[in-house]
């Protein structure tokens, strides 16, 4: 039955379209915007550790068992799952596994738009020189103002949003493989100079030591799940996103390397936005847990006195909106794959749909940001204050749904599927083969079995 099925959406032409879309989707505002603040957030070193040890142990052989699951079962995460599930005569409700993922993807989308537009925004406010000459306290004044203005928001996630639903619902991924064929290292090189700017301008060995020196005492439990939930979440994993990708992959490609080179790729730009942005944080009195602003206080601060500094600055963000860009398109697809599969839908008509609730959804993040009264709260959730609808549907998907889902993953392909299945889809060397599956039947779910209990109290460690 090996490579019997085949997508009906289509494939990708070969390896190299596959590694773009599929790092295209890994690497977006989880490695620009999201980890530099929530390593601020969580201490610093300690954070760092456990995350680059989630990212090798449970990411990569993650990322492989979906881009498996995917190429093998070659339809939307739920039913390829299921499909599966029924081959190894197992129940079929492991397709839950593909389901939440479609969930959490979707969900993510909601207030990735919205972040995405902030980037949007600031390629224009860069470009007018919005930053020229400014302190650094005004620039920090500046982005107040701008999340102050719910309209506005709405308007640029909006745009974000019509953006992905053409692109996604016309098919037109091919020019967008040109794009990004020259955009993704463009912006590689960029966050390259900026790191090299931050560091030779800024409070670098500070930076580093706040990095890369872990002071466990500082890495709470939440801070661990965070972490693990980050690892999930920046190479777009229980998503959904690398088993519709994987859906599309020819099967003649070697999964285990592409993964690899994947998770590298996206592991060094997270780490090249962390060294670009807290030179600045320490040189300019800034805190590391400033919050989700943190890139937009940080980098206009060097845009605004670094030589060229309005073109860098301009050409950063729009960057950055290109490759949140390629990210959503990773997020929405599973839906919109799923609705043409299942309900028969046009596919412009259902990537319409998708992105119309999507904006509505995203509602509750402008919101949040806004301050509007009904969008505050405050929660407190296994001891992590949540202060609004955003940091619950943050909260909710990464920390939660994502490392449930890898675990359900985990345990699919590591316990229930076929060896014989997993060996002849991954065709790689044995001791690779022997690695991967001892990594997912053991790591992934001891990992965040234990996290969990830890978590709500049951275990103490
Ligand atoms: N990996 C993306 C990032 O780091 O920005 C986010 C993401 C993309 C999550 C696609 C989930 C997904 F399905
Ligand atoms: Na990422």
């Amino acid at each position: 039955m090996s490579g019997a099925r085949e997508s009906v959406h289509g494939m990708w032409s070969g390896r190299f379209a596959f590694i773009l879309a599929a790092t295209g989707a890994a690497v977006g505002l989880g490695n620009i915007w999201k980890f530099p603040y929530i390593m601020g957030e969580n201490g610093g070193g300690a954070f760092v550790l456990v995350y680059l040890l989630c990212i090798v142990l449970i990411g990569i052989p993650v990322m492989m068992s979906e881009v498996l699951i995917g190429r093998r079962g070659r339809q939307s995460p739920g039913l390829s799952v299921k499909t599966l599930a029924q081959e190894a005569s197992s129940s079929t409700r492991w397709q839950i596994a593909g389901w939440s993922g479609l969930v959490a993807s979707y969900l993510i989308l909601s207030f990735y738009a919205v972040v995405a537009g902030w980037a949007l925004a600031y390629v224009i406010k860069t470009a007018r020189g919005d930053f020229q000459g400014v302190t650094a306290e005004a620039i920090g004044g500046q982005f107040d103002a701008h999340l102050a203005n719910p309209w506005a928001l709405m308007a640029w996630s909006a745009v974000i949003l019509f953006v992905t639903v053409y692109v996604v619902g016309r098919g037109v991924h091919k020019g967008l493989e040109k794009a990004v064929n020259f955009l993704m290292p463009s912006l590689f090189v960029l966050l390259g100079i900026m790191a090299i700017y931050s560091a030779s301008n800024g409070a670098f060995s500070e930076a580093v030591q706040f990095m890369f020196t872990p002071d466990f005492s500082k890495l709470t439990i939440n801070g661990v799940l965070l972490a693990l939930g980050h690892a999930f979440f920046t190479l777009s994993l229980a998503s959904g996103a690398m088993i519709i990708y994987g859906a599309y992959l020819p099967s003649n490609v070697s999964i285990a390397k592409t993964s690899v080179l994947i998770a590298l790729v996206d592991t060094a730009v997270a780490m090249l936005a962390g060294i670009a942005i807290y030179p600045l944080v320490f040189q300019y009195g800034l805190t590391p847990a400033e919050g989700p602003g943190l890139i937009f206080v940080t980098l206009p601060i060097a845009f605004g006195s670094m030589p060229f500094g309005t073109f860098f600055g301009t050409m950063f963000f729009v960057m950055l909106v290109f490759a949140a860009f390629t990210s959503a398109i990773a997020m929405i697809e599973s839906t919109v794959a799923w609705l043409v599969e299942r309900k028969g839908l046009n596919r412009l008509v259902a990537t319409a749909a998708t992105g119309g609730s999507l904006w509505l959804i995203g509602l509750l993040t402008v919101f949040s940001f806004a301050k509007a009264d009904w969008a505050t709260f405050e929660l407190n959730v296994f001891g992590k204050p949540i202060t609004n609808f955003f940091e619950v549907v943050d909260y909710l998907t990464s920390a939660i749904m994502l490392p449930l889902g890898g675990l359900v993953i985990a345990i699919f392909v590591g316990w229930v599927m076929k060896r014989k299945i997993t060996e002849e889809e991954l065709q790689t060397s044995a001791a690779v083969y022997a690695i991967w599956r001892f990594a997912i039947r053991w790591f992934t779910p001891i990992a965040v079995i234990i996290v969990f209990l830890h978590l709500i109290g049951v275990l103490d460690l």
